[in-house]
């Protein structure tokens, strides 16, 4: 990480004293380290510590004489990436909030690059609903990474998840926020349900939230690729960086795809495009005084988009294809055989109970080549880097 500039954030947990060993590590691989601590954590590890390891002054209030009068936007917009460690609950409240009622929350809702976050907190504050609801908000809608704290006796008596992670870890995860592997390369990904419409208000759908395809769409342009995003309706902020196309049905997106699709070395189809779609919209309301008591929807087969592509490329080594097989049961089955019936090279298999709409998933992920491992426990977000790895060496290999 030589001359990376990394700003180093320290919140009040007593895991802070483990952060004096992380900042010897980034000022060790060359990095330029400032470090900016929460006024808690100075009741931790003081400022002078952390300043004579990275040998530059640490600011602590908004206010204090260390911080100049724009520290909150300078420090901010110096730095390459921001890593908090230890992150304590509160931090994370806050800046779920978009808070910035203290100098190093406000440094944080300033900075537009990558964050990476170390949480450490008692088993019971992790756990906690109002934990997790923030952590999810941070890592899948403002795309932050954390590193997960781990099991085991925390400084408070108890035994159980909520100890930060080793200071090494922290440092592989952070040189990983700097890989550029996908740079020149031009990657589509589909994500969301799509919507087929029955009349003006109504609509089939599924219960696809897009979050996986944001993912990897957000993860892949941080590592240098350029990347469109075909989305179906969603509720997602579209990831800094990325272009998107809105669609509705998956008429709207075979159309989209087949107009992005030329020169892309990948395309990733997350989206859970419907099967069928009525036969027919009715250019007004269905009214049901004017139905029966039971209504009979002729429905349509959709095209299928990926099957479209696999045809299209059948004998071309780009762009690589990649689907997804979400069932509710015989996943890997299932997943063989679309890799052969679509004409797919990589498919992510998961069951419904893992994946849909949940916060962690945990797939399958089988190629033509016979290759096949299973991911484990994964974040959205992890598994988003693991579907890209595959694609990274799928291109490399013969
Ligand atoms: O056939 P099934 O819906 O299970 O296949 C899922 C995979 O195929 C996903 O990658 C999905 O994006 C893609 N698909 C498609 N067009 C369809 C249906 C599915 O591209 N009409």
């Amino acid at each position: 990480m030589k001359n990376r500039k990394i700003l180093l954030g320290i919140t009040g947990g007593i895991a802070a004293y483990k952060s004096a060993h992380l900042c010897r590590l980034f000022v060790r691989d060359g990095a330029d380290v400032r470090v900016v601590m929460s006024e808690a954590a100075c009741e931790f590890i003081t400022p002078l510590t952390m300043e004579t390891l990275c040998g530059k002054p640490v600011p602590v209030k908004m206010f204090g004489r260390t911080a100049g009068p724009l520290e909150h936007i300078d420090l901010p917009d110096e730095a390459e990436i921001m890593v908090i460690a230890p992150a304590t609950a509160d931090y994370l409240a806050r800046c779920a909030a978009g808070r910035a009622c203290d100098l190093i929350s406000s440094v944080t809702l300033a900075f537009t690059g990558p964050v990476l976050f170390a949480p450490a907190m008692n088993t019971n504050m992790w756990n906690n609903p109002a934990t997790a609801r923030n952590v999810l908000t941070l890592t899948e809608e403002h795309g932050w990474h954390i590193v997960q704290p781990s099991s085991g006796d925390l400084a408070c008596g108890w035994t159980g998840p909520g100890r930060m992670a080793e200071p090494e870890e922290i440092l592989d995860a952070a040189r990983a926020l700097f890989r550029r592997d996908l740079h020149g390369h031009r990657i589509l990904v589909t994500a969301g349900p799509t919507a087929e419409d029955l009349d003006p208000v109504r609509f089939l759908s599924n219960r696809s939230t897009g979050r996986m395809g944001y993912a990897i769409a957000h993860a892949a342009t941080r590592r240098g690729a350029d990347v469109v995003l075909v989305s179906g309706p969603t509720a997602l902020p579209c990831p800094t960086g990325v272009q998107r196309v809105d669609v509705r049905s998956a008429l709207e997106m075979e159309q989209a795809v087949n107009e992005e699709v030329d020169g892309c070395d990948a395309v990733i189809m997350s989206a859970a495009v419907a099967d069928y779609r009525p036969e027919q919209i009715m250019e007004h309301k269905i009214k049901k005084e004017q139905e029966g008591d039971s209504r009979v929807l002729q429905l349509v087969k959709n095209p299928d988009i990926l099957a479209g592509l696999g045809a299209r490329f059948a004998k071309k080594s780009r762009p690589v294809l990649v689907g997804f097989a979400l069932e509710t049961r015989n996943a890997i089955e299932a997943a063989r055989t679309k890799l052969q019936r679509k004409g797919a090279h990589i498919i992510v298999a998961n069951l419904a109970a893992d994946g849909l709409g949940g916060d962690d998933t945990r797939a399958t992920i089988i190629d033509d080549r016979e290759k096949m491992f299973d991911t484990g426990p994964l974040t959205k977000i992890e598994l988003a880097e693991k579907i890209l790895d595959h694609v990274l060496e799928y291109w490399d290999r013969p």
